[in-house]
């Protein structure tokens, strides 16, 4: 990916990426090295919550700082980071301070690892002076962290599944899709850290669930629906589908020995809440779930009143608010 590209580098650079929230999830990878798919996914970036790298080139080795706190090198946020920097940068350095800061609604547990990485790569193209487009880019990502590579881009984005094993065909894409009406409002219900990280929980499941034999194709029939959802504007097709693909996803995570199991009784509160609103009021909305307990509710405008009676100081993300209109926590 970055033959040819050696260069003095820059001291200083930025890079601004957004969370993203599957809706169409990726779990389980066909190389656990290079995070290799086994299926394709399909995601809405958060518009102006996400993570903003500065970066700068020190002597020594890396510093990692989190919201201005130094992180101690051991950490595995830090680890992360330090071993990324190492798969693109030669034996002799250099070395790097990175500053992250997340924008993010107070603890919502959507902080993640794919806008840090896609972040820290377009930080990273400006201080190596990489000459790399977006599908370049996205690929490197991806090495950080699978669904970083989603984080590149913003509205709904298509990670494409690849049949290559070096990976240079498994990259993601934005779809032509503008849906100002949409809105996304992740529901806190534990801020606990996650008892099991996503790396290995994909690795169990994949391993030794038998439910997930079935998912690939779940994923593939789901993915279309989506894509002709998205097309139609059609927000129920949409929401019902992204609603089962989730719960599908986690089947697949309980079926696993021993069982991988993120929900709390909150989390399943949640949910019943949600479909309470549908089945007697009418409301369209529907529940999307990740490697954690929490739950993000997708709807579209018309219902911002009815969520926000139903779920106290529950915070609406319009994903297409442009970052100069949009509330930024910075
Ligand atoms: O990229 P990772 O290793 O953080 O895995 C993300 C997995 C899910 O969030 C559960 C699904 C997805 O597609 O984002």
């Amino acid at each position: 990916l970055l033959a040819g590209q050696e260069g003095t580098p820059q001291a200083l650079g930025s890079g601004f990426a957004p969370a993203n929230i599957a809706l169409c999830k990726y779990w389980g990878k066909r190389d656990d090295e290079l995070n290799l798919p086994m299926t394709s996914s399909l995601s809405v970036s958060l518009g102006a919550l996400g993570t903003r790298t500065d970066l700068s080139v020190r002597d020594g080795g890396d510093e990692v700082l989190l919201d201005g706190e130094l992180v101690p090198p051991a950490d595995s946020f830090a680890a992360r980071i330090t071993s990324f920097l190492d798969l693109i940068r030669s034996e002799s350095g250099p070395g790097f301070r990175v500053a992250t800061q997340n924008a993010m609604p107070t603890a919502a547990g959507l902080a993640s690892s794919a806008s840090g990485f896609a972040a820290l790569v377009l930080a990273l193209k400006e201080v190596m002076g990489w000459d790399l487009d977006s599908r370049a880019l996205s690929m490197l990502a991806r090495l950080g962290s699978g669904s970083a590579c989603r984080s590149l881009f913003s509205g709904f984005v298509e990670w494409h599944v690849g049949v290559r094993d070096d990976g240079m065909d498994s990259y993601a894409e934005p779809i032509d899709c503008v849906w100002p009406d949409f809105r996304i409002a992740p529901v806190t219900v534990s801020a606990e850290r996650k008892s099991i990280g996503s790396r290995e929980a994909m690795r169990r499941t994949r391993d030794t669930s038998r439910l997930y034999e079935a998912w690939p194709a779940q994923v593939a029939e789901d993915l279309l629906a989506i894509r002709a959802a998205l097309r139609e504007r059609d927000f129920v097709r949409l929401g019902e589908t992204a609603e089962a693909n989730a719960l599908a996803m986690h089947a697949t995570m309980m079926a696993s020995r021993p069982a991988v199991l993120y929900w709390r009784p909150e989390t399943l509160e949640t949910i019943r809440r949600a479909w309470r609103l549908r089945e007697e009021r009418g409301i369209p909305v529907y529940c999307t779930m990740d490697a954690g307990p929490n739950v993000k509710l997708i709807f579209l405008r018309e219902s911002t009143a009815a969520i926000e009676s139903e779920f106290d100081a529950v915070e609406i993300i319009n994903p297409f608010e442009t970052a100069t209109t949009a509330k930024s926590e910075y």
